[in-house]
């Protein structure tokens, strides 16, 4: 669904992906989301905000640069989100130029870098305007060249995270089982509502929360679904993320997973939760409903 402002010019809906843990899938989300909306004939951004650099190597889009580089003692070659933290893009002209085009027909990608590592210590350096709102200003010049901008990000809680909030109109986040997966949920929620609360967004919505690499028919499973549901109401998805092999296979070496592996259990469970979470115009969820009914 796209969003349409003041002057009825179309705009993308923004979502972030977030958790204050590691490994609960964050970029795998984010990157097979991307996908399926690009074959619905959707035009993607994806925002890559975390300095590991998994989203941009994901789509074969990471550069390795110099450890000169890397300490700003030479110039890079090539723009990723660094440089747009770093001199704060605000014109589409700057935006354009730090945008690549991915191999994947209507996804479009800032990349990060090594050198990201350093944008929360430049953020802070430069005490001068409003630090939270660097990543909310540089995509409204460019929004409205899409139908969804996904951000995906580090498992932090820092200025980034503040900024992807700012920048959002909807917060999903994918939840793990395994390792106090509970607390981090209650942790990564607290923080969206603080950071709300703090800073007045009241443009955020939390969209929801889903568990990925779920092995469904275990008692474990469905005994913590059950409290995930208590606890959440309409907040928590049905549809989970069943555990699949291929995943770490198309993100091994980088392969479009509707070309790979469409039939999938990552694909189906992706394009169900695509659907529960009634993001999707009416034409794109009849397709999708076809497309994994066939
Ligand atoms: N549903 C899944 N089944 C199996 N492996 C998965 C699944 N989702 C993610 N993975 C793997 O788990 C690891 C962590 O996922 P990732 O998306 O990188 O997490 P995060 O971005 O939250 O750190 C990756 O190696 C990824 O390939
Ligand atoms: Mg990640």
């Amino acid at each position: 669904m796209s969003l349409y402002n003041s002057s009825s010019v179309p705009s993308a809906l923004i979502v972030s992906i977030v958790n204050n843990k590691g490994g609960v899938g964050k970029t795998t989300s984010t990157g097979i989301l991307a996908q399926l909306l690009a074959y619905l004939g959707k035009k993607i951004l994806i925002v890559d905000m975390d300095p590991q650099c998994n989203l941009s190597m994901m789509f074969d889009c990471f550069d390795r640069e110099s450890p000169e580089i890397i300490r700003g003692l030479s110039a890079p070659n090539t723009l990723n989100i660094a440089d747009l933290f770093k001199y704060r893009y605000r014109t589409a002209e700057e935006m354009h130029a730090v945008i690549r085009h991915t191999k994947i027909h209507n996804i479009d990608i800032i990349p990060a870098s090594k050198r990201h590592d350093n944008t929360v210590v430049d953020i802070l350096l430069r005490q001068t305007g409003n630090n939270n709102i660097i990543l909310k200003r540089a995509l409204s010049v460019i929004r409205s060249e899409y139908d969804y901008i996904i951000i995906d990000n580090a498992p932090a809680k820092d200025v980034l995270a503040v900024n992807s909030l700012f920048a959002s109109d909807q917060v999903y986040i994918p939840v793990r089982l395994e390792n106090f997966s509970y607390e981090g949920l209650r942790e990564t929620l607290d923080s969206i509502i603080f950071i709300k609360e703090e800073h007045d967004i009241d443009s955020l919505n939390f969209g929801g929360a889903f568990i990925t690499h779920s092995e469904t028919n275990t008692i474990s499973y469905r005994s913590a679904a059950e409290n995930y549901a208590e606890t959440l109401g309409n907040k928590f998805f049905r549809t989970s993320i069943r555990k699949d092999i291929k995943i770490s296979e198309i993100e091994k070496c980088f392969r479009p997973i509707l070309e790979y592996c469409p039939n999938t259990n990552a694909v189906f469970d992706y394009s169900n939760l695509l659907l529960e979470m009634k993001i999707l115009d009416e034409h794109s969820e009849s397709i999708l409903r076809r497309s994994i009914s066939a």
